[in-house]
């Protein structure tokens, strides 16, 4: 049977509440009781909504939140390309995100449908912890960044908390939701090129920044 936190996502209900409802409520839960993953998410949003005429792809957009958000940033020719395997969630982001320099497509993250080094900025947020084989998703990432551009991912990590026998286990068997080792997302990074690596851990999640390399690693 399929985990209900990819039921979820196919969901028009859910889509419909998850900008305003699920997303705010789930990043406060990130930091448990604090505020980190918050502060940091401001702090991020602004970043990501810097003016520049910039090509951007947000990989998983869902409702487009963070698309429209980078979108409303650009200048010039810039654009941001959001893209989501769900139908409910693309149906949502046309509805209540939609604009000029916003476009949706439907592909899966696993296969992005764009040439080696396209985008300045390409983020997946507050989504690869859903996906099937979710480190392959990363040298998807890098491999359609341009040299030089910017790879931003939010996501899970294990911490004390769910470390503690049988929590990580329960979580990822109730609810489908990968929680990644402490490494794993840096390590994959790294392994596929990407430079100046940063890792913050807030709470329970965590953002990696790296910068897409000059040249690739020859496979
Ligand atoms: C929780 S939403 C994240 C939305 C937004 N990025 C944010 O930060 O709020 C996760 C999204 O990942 C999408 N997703 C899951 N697996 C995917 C895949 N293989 N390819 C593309 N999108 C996928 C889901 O459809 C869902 O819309």
């Amino acid at each position: 049977m399929e985990p209900i936190s990819r039921l979820l996502m196919r969901n028009p209900v859910f889509a419909g509440v998850y900008e305003r409802i699920w997303r705010p409520t789930f990043t406060r839960l990130f930091s448990l009781g604090g505020s980190a993953t918050e502060d940091y998410d401001r702090a991020l949003r602004a970043w990501l909504a810097r003016p520049g005429e910039r090509l951007v792809l947000d990989v998983a957009c869902g409702p487009g939140n963070y698309t429209r958000l980078i979108a409303d940033g650009l200048t010039g020719d810039g654009q941001c390309v959001g893209i989501d395997f769900s139908p409910a969630m693309l149906r949502q982001a046309v509805r209540t995100n939609a604009t000029g320099r916003a476009t949706y497509l439907r592909a899966d993250a696993h296969a992005i449908p764009f040439a080696d080094n396209t985008f300045d900025v390409v983020t997946c947020l507050a989504a690869l912890y859903l996906i099937p084989d979710p480190l392959s998703v990363i040298d998807e990432m890098v491999r359609v960044a341009r040299p030089g551009g910017d790879i931003v991912i939010f996501t899970s990590v294990a911490t004390e908390l769910t470390s503690l026998p049988g929590v990580r286990f329960a979580v990822e068997a109730a609810t489908g939701f990968h929680i990644f080792d402490e490494h794993a997302v840096v390590d994959r990074l790294r392994a596929a090129g990407a430079v100046d690596v940063e890792q913050t851990i807030t709470g329970q999640g965590q953002y990696v920044l790296g910068v897409a390399p000059d040249s690739r690693p020859t496979p």
